[in-house]
């Protein structure tokens, strides 16, 4: 009747990444079956400290759980601290028992490499050759290990920013620094900036590419120019989060898009509602915000591994162990 306590050394033992695109992929197939309850994120937003916290909860086929998540751009540059932390707590359903709370912060970077894996399974072109990581933090790893598991011969191109970031990544995965145009002319591009500015222009893509749009994830942040948009097959990952907080969101309120050009979501793809590529030349785009369900399908796996392995500290944290 204890409580889990998984922290990321203990995650980082127990966590595998085929694992983890497998459960992202059920949680989206269940999403687009309408089978997930999800309400919509909860944002607390505090500019006078330079981020913001999200609450997520949500259920999935007898799971149930909550993650508590930031996002403070300036962390790693003003305190030498990631830009994205957080806890994931996972409830039994049935008794409201607190199963465990686990480190959120790698749950968080693993279940988004493995969305934008799933989205270019089902979207990328097939004989997709070269991917490109633009922003090459904390995310640009796990959208690169999650890559590899379903296409394990991509050359991998990076560039951020800060080239040293960029080398240091290039250097960690085997992959080439090369220049913006280059990275973004990939048949799979990876985008995980902050998104306060465009970095992607239209023009930088080729007909036929696959762009996943993972750093714009609140109001007013976009990485991408709205003509590249606008051009794309746009497949997004929940109408209410995208629309308010996506890649989308600035060229809606602009009135450079309209809604009507959203073709779906990627549940409604996994789910096969909605084809996934239609054509080889054109440009698809998965826009992700990040669903509540993704964490809680891995936070689950995570959780059921750790109890056969007897991993982490048990307590009776709420005082029903007696
Ligand atoms: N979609 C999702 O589910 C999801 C999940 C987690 C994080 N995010 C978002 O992804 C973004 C990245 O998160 P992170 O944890 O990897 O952050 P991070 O700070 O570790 O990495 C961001 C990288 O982008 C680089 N960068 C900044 N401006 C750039 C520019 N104009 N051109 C090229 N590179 C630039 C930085 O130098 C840095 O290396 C954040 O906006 C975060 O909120 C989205």
């Amino acid at each position: 009747m204890k409580t889990r306590i998984l922290s990321r050394a203990d995650l980082e033992k127990l966590l595998s990444m085929p694992d983890a695109v497998r459960a992202v992929e059920g949680a989206f197939l269940a999403h687009g079956r309408g089978e997930a309850l999800m309400p919509p994120k909860v944002y607390l937003s505090l500019p006078q400290h330079g981020g913001d916290f999200r609450a997520m909860p949500s259920y999935l086929d007898g799971a149930a759980g909550v993650k508590w998540v930031n996002s403070h751009p300036d962390n790693p540059k003003k305190h030498g601290l990631p830009a994205v932390m957080a806890l994931y707590v996972l409830s039994d359903p049935e008794t409201a028992r607190p199963l465990a709370i686990l480190d959120g912060t790698l749950l968080t970077a693993a279940r988004t490499g493995a969305a934008a894996a799933v989205a270019s399974r089902h979207l990328a072109r097939r004989g997709a050759r070269t991917i490109g990581l633009v922003g090459t933090g904390v995310q640009s790893r796990f959208l690169l290990s999650a890559h590899r598991v379903l296409f394990p011969d991509l050359e991998v191109l990076a560039h951020d920013l800060d080239p040293a970031s960029a080398a240091r990544f290039a250097g960690e995965v085997g992959g080439r620094v090369a220049p913006l145009d280059e990275v973004a002319g990939c048949d799979i591009v990876c985008t995980s900036t902050p998104g306060r500015e465009i970095v992607v222009r239209s023009a930088m893509v080729r007909d036929g590419a696959h762009v996943n749009a993972m750093g714009a994830d609140a109001p007013g942040k976009q990485e991408l120019e709205s003509a590249l948009v606008a051009r794309a097959r746009i497949v997004i990952d929940d109408h209410e989060q995208a629309t308010h907080s996506g890649e989308i969101n600035v060229p809606l309120h602009d009135g450079a898009l309209r809604e009507a050009q959203i073709f779906g979501t990627l549940g409604e793809v996994v789910a096969g509602k909605r084809p996934g590529r239609v054509r080889d030349d054109e440009i698809t785009l998965f826009d992700s915000t990040g669903l509540a369900i993704q964490d809680l399908a891995l936070a689950r796996v995570l959780f059921e591994r750790a109890r056969a392995a007897g991993a982490g500290v048990e307590l009776d944290l709420v005082g029903i162990a007696s």
